[in-house]
């Protein structure tokens, strides 16, 4: 736990006041989204590990639907909520602060997960296995894997 904090301390410190915490652009979300199989009307969409939510707001502003936001830092979510605050989107997020590796949510219940730059925390073969019961039938997961140096 103690690593954990000193991770997300230096995270929080290196991205402070930063749209995005880790590699991405919108117009590579763009061309994904232009890829995938039309969602369902209202569609039940998560972006977990947000960060301060730069594909949560992408994500909003495409589906104009809900997005539940997931991260285990108040920090970042904070600023996604002002952020969505000032483009008048707030009711569009839900801002979930916890652990994205427990997520307790009922089974089957999400038609887009959405995750850039988290899935390694969780390993990415631990992430998959930790979100694919969580996915709706014929549901899409868009998830980077990133390349992460320690040393
Ligand atoms: C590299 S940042 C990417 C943030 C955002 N998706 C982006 O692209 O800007 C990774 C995020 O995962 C979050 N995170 C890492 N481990 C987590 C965990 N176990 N549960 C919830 N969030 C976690 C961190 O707080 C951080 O915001």
């Amino acid at each position: 736990m103690e690593e954990q904090e000193k991770y997300i301390r230096a995270l929080i410190e290196l991205h402070r006041g930063l749209e995005r915490q880790g590699p991405g652009d919108t117009d590579y979300s763009d061309y994904i989204i232009s890829q995938i199989p039309e969602l369902p009307t209202n569609p039940r969409i998560a972006d977990i590990g947000c960060g301060a939510g730069v594909g949560t707001l992408f994500l909003v502003d495409k589906f104009r639907s809900k997005v539940r936001a997931v991260d285990f830092s108040r920090e970042f979510l904070d600023e996604l909520i002002n952020r969505a605050k000032q483009r008048g989107l707030e009711h569009l997020v839900e801002a979930i602060e916890c652990d994205m590796g427990s997520l307790d949510w009922k089974p089957e219940t999400i038609d887009l997960l959405w995750s850039e730059g988290a899935a390694y925390n969780l390993t990415f073969e631990g992430a998959l296995k930790a979100w694919r019961p969580l996915m709706a039938a014929n549901g899409i997961a868009v998830i980077s894997e990133d390349i992460h140096q320690t040393d």
